[in-house]
């Protein structure tokens, strides 16, 4: 999905908050037009100013803003204004207010905290969304819908429990599990004598109460994710009827409440707001390769181009400490955005509030001296860049070869399991899979245990605890037509109503391993594994699986398990399936990957050899490859180009040995 012909420049901007000064107003256009901006996103909380009381409507305002951009060559991404609720709202009717987990419910006030069933909510928001796609959803200046704002976002789990959703949660799952019978054997609730006889005793997880049954637990945050993209879905539901403009919200990547695979189904094209935490490590690494995964997530979502909503150009306030970024930073971390698939470098948010808890959050243009600012030149330098690339850029995306699984049940289950490890992240161990492939420079999709797997080469599914309806089928179809499928231990240990699979591993044909026990050496016991003649360090979990028909590739070193298998691979029909029983040091991980995109050829396309700390993206089309050259060490790194590329935006060939600055990114293509 492409929206016009430029890389999108800009970002939020809430005029709502400067009505009355004019002059402000007349300002920005001049200021947007000198920092290269060409698109806003508008109204996202502006409903007291849309709806000032019930029923009364102005929108006047508005469209005039909207006019006076598109006459200045800025178009705008238009909000349904949901992501905050106006005072005559939330005081009127206490019903749209959330309940948190307590019980009590919220006080007025903060936003992305409504009730998603809540009937007054509902029935406001249509009107409110169809006074805005009546009147303004056919503007030329207009290029898309924002449905509310990070949606889920109420700081704690994204969830209501008040009667209402109680109620709605019942219904779910009698739908979902049609008699208590079945309930009760999914849920395993003869465990401590809490089996169901009534519906009306399900309530949600609570921590007064219970909190201990996985299955429970588990539909919940199906339940609580599914309610919020019902909600969603009404607010598309109206735009569409008055308007055709594609529909996107600003999505917030590996953000644990909402399954966005799920959501990713609703939407024309996808859209997230990245905050990485530059500066603030021993290095970058780390923060750009989480960076990356995020892009690539959003990427995945819709295996397509997508937008980057919001960034901030200069520091958040939301961290204990907010660090500016570094000089060069600002347009390194915009690049990587593009690079990973982006098709737009936005902003939270053009101007400084004057007031409240975002006074000081970064923004394009400060409180004081406009456009003369160290951020206002970083911003305006980086809209020509992206102006210049635009036509090469647009059009072309990241196509990769490699897949890694990343599911949300997943993620809620692996981490509820109250077993070996009840620190476990889910996430953080995905990350230490996936900085690797970064360091390398080959892309990588992120997908969930639903989607496809057959057109790729490798798939890498760490901590891969549950597994979904069908996903042996897939995998087992996947490898003996010929893929490579990569695992870990703490696979395949529960269903999806996350009982643990009784027998044998689901996979074991295709892994050709059973695995035993699960050991976590920590202080007393420690323990390494010896792969290709190097030994690793032991991090996390250690399985203790045995090889049935798989060729054991790596051993434990020590203990009662020395000379177990700590990595095997297994032939099944025409492919092949790697399980690694430990949780390694990284250096493993990269001996690893390394041997195995040599053997596939799936190395990184760009011939160039780059140190620790640089790295490549490939934006594709059908006819042309283009790299984004990526340095993210603190100080110079040297790259050695082992055949000549040349730089899009200078023209310049380049071959051999050269410096890169730090933070610098460049953008080649094929010398021809
Ligand atoms: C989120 C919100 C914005 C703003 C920024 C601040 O992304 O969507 O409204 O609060 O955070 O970083
Ligand atoms: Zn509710």
């Amino acid at each position: 999905m492409r929206l016009g012909n430029r890389i999108l420049h800009g970002g939020d901007y809430n005029p709502d908050q400067w009505l009355d000064c004019p002059e402000i107003l007349e300002e920005d256009v001049r200021l947007m037009k000198k920092a290269g901006v060409n698109c806003v996103s508008l109204g996202i909380f502006a409903w007291s100013m849309l709806e000032p009381e019930e029923g009364r409507y102005e929108l006047d305002w508005l469209e005039e803003i909207i006019q006076r951009l598109y006459d200045n060559d800025i178009h705008t991404i238009l909000a349904t204004p949901t992501g905050a609720m106006p005072h005559w709202l939330t005081d009127q009717y206490e019903e749209v207010r959330q309940v948190r987990e307590d019980g009590v419910r919220n006080d007025a006030g903060k936003r992305h905290n409504y009730c998603p069933r809540s009937l007054v909510m509902r029935e406001k928001t249509r009107r409110i969304d169809q006074k805005l796609a009546e009147r303004l959803g056919r503007h030329p200046g207009v290029i898309s819908w924002h449905i509310s704002n990070e949606i889920g976002n109420n700081g704690i789990d994204g969830a209501c429990y008040c009667a209402n959703c109680q109620q709605a949660f019942r219904e779910w799952l009698q739908k979902k599990y049609d008699t208590l019978d079945t309930l009760n054997k999914a849920w395993w609730t003869a465990f401590w004598s809490h089996t169901y006889t009534d519906w009306a005793q399900i309530k949600s997880p609570s921590s007064r109460g219970e909190n201990l049954l996985h299955g429970l637990n588990l539909d919940w945050k199906r339940f609580v994710s599914s309610q919020q993209l019902d909600f969603c879905r009404e607010e598309i539901r109206t735009v569409r009827k008055y308007s055709s403009l594609p529909v996107t919200t600003n999505l917030m990547a590996f953000f644990r409440p909402l399954d966005y695979f799920q959501w990713a189904k609703a939407f024309d094209f996808v859209s997230w707001d990245c905050y990485p935490d530059w500066h603030s490590g021993a290095d970058e690494l780390d923060t750009a390769a989480e960076a990356a995964a995020a892009h690539s997530l959003v990427r995945s979502l819709k295996r397509d181009n997508f937008l980057m909503m919001e960034s901030t150009p200069s520091v958040v306030n939301w961290r204990e400490k907010n660090r500016l970024k570094r000089p060069g930073m600002h347009e390194l971390s915009s690049l990587q955005a593009v690079a990973c698939g982006s098709d737009s470098v936005q902003y939270f948010q053009w101007r400084k509030s004057r007031g409240s808890s975002e006074k000081y959050h970064g923004a394009v243009v400060d409180h004081k001296y406009g456009e003369d600012t160290r951020v206002f030149r970083d911003v305006a330098r980086l809209g020509e860049r992206l102006l210049q690339i635009s036509e090469k850029v647009l059009g072309t995306c990241n196509q990769a070869r490699i897949a890694m699984i990343f599911d949300w049940e997943n993620w809620w289950a692996v981490e509820d399991a109250n077993a070996i490890d009840n620190h476990i992240q889910y996430q953080s161990v995905f990350l230490e899979y996936f900085r690797p492939f970064w360091e390398l420079g080959v892309d990588v999709d992120i997908l969930d245990m639903d989607c496809e797997l057959d057109s790729y080469d490798v798939v890498v599914a760490p901590l891969n605890y549950l597994y979904r309806k069908g996903y042996t089928d897939r995998v087992r179809q996947y490898v003996d037509k010929g893929g490579c499928y990569v695992t870990t231990c703490w696979s395949g240990e529960v269903d999806d109503t996350d009982l643990v699979y009784l027998e044998k591993h689901p996979l074991e044909d295709v892994l050709g391993i059973a695995p035993e026990e699960v050991d976590v050496p920590d202080g007393y016991c420690e323990n390494s594994i010896r792969f290709q003649g190097q030994s690793y360090q032991i991090t996390g979990l250690c399985g203790l699986v045995h090889a049935k028909s798989a060729e054991v590739l790596a051993q434990y070193q020590h203990d009662f398990y020395a000379g177990y298998p700590a990595l095997t691979r297994n032939i099944y029909g025409k492919g092949e399936a790697y399980y690694i029983a430990s949780m390694n040091e990284m250096d493993f991980i990269r001996a690893f990957y390394r041997m195995l995109l040599h053997e596939k050829e799936l190395e990184c396309r760009l011939n160039v050899k780059f140190p620790m700390g640089v790295t490549v993206n490939e934006r594709r089309a059908s006819d042309r490859s283009l790299w984004f050259l990526q340095n993210f060490n603190r100080t110079a790194a040297y790259v050695e180009f082992l055949e000549p590329y040349t730089n899009i935006e200078t023209g310049e060939v380049i071959n051999g040995k050269i410096m890169m600055e730090a933070f610098e990114c460049i953008i080649l293509e094929k010398f021809k």
